[in-house]
């Protein structure tokens, strides 16, 4: 969801205590505190906090080692940084289209793509399913698509932190999860972002 922010007590006496305790920079307690408190509220078993939402998709990308012969799969109905980073590597996007239930990116779509794709060779580096306005995609064929074709997901979960997909929190369903702290976001750190990253026992 995006909205201007609402600041008040809370956040004037955080802002103080930095200032008070020299905080500012590097890190400190606040940015660990956020992670653990992040990582606890979804279920995730780490998070890192970046200095943006589009950073924690390109470090994604970066630890999926995707090179410019690659291609990556994105959601189209989506804003720009989903896709830019992908840019940054220098690979070739590909949009899959929605689906009018959840305006988020169509399983029937992307079926057709990785079967076209396959056709052709090409497995994509990796999927990135964008859940927009607060409203999650559904998830479930998606990462039964993706598991089938293995290909892993990075779940754009900016505009989304707190959303639920059958019980479980949005950002959470990918190899890859990411959340933005950017200034129209839901909760917010004037800029910033979060990578969440499965790990698998
Ligand atoms: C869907 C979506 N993905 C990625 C981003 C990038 O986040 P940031 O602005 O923190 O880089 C945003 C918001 O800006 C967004 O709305």
């Amino acid at each position: 969801m995006l909205s201007s922010p609402h600041m008040g007590d809370e956040e004037i006496q955080y802002v103080g205590q930095a200032f008070d305790t020299n905080w500012i920079a590097p890190l400190g307690p606040n940015v660990d505190g956020f992670e653990t408190e992040l990582a606890e509220f979804t279920g995730a078993k780490y998070a890192a906090a970046v200095s943006s939402g589009t950073a924690a998709i390109h470090l994604a990308l970066l630890l999926l080692d995707v090179k410019p012969t690659d291609v990556v799969f994105c959601s189209s109905l989506t804003f720009a940084a989903s896709v830019n980073p992908v840019m940054y590597q220098h690979a070739t996007p590909v949009f899959i289209d929605s689906e009018a239930k959840t305006w988020n990116m169509s399983p029937i779509a992307l079926e057709k793509a990785l079967v076209e794709y396959a056709s052709r060779g090409i497995k994509p580096k990796a999927v990135i399913v964008v859940n927009l306005y607060g409203q999650s995609a559904d998830m479930e064929p998606i990462v039964e698509l993706c598991n089938k074709y293995e290909v892993p997901i990075i779940e754009d979960a900016a505009e989304s932190l707190g959303a639920k997909y059958k019980g479980k929190y949005s950002g959470t369903f990918g190899q890859f999860g990411i959340y933005s702290f950017n200034g129209n976001k839901i909760i917010t750190t004037s800029g910033g972002g979060c990578l969440y990253q499965k790990i698998r026992n």
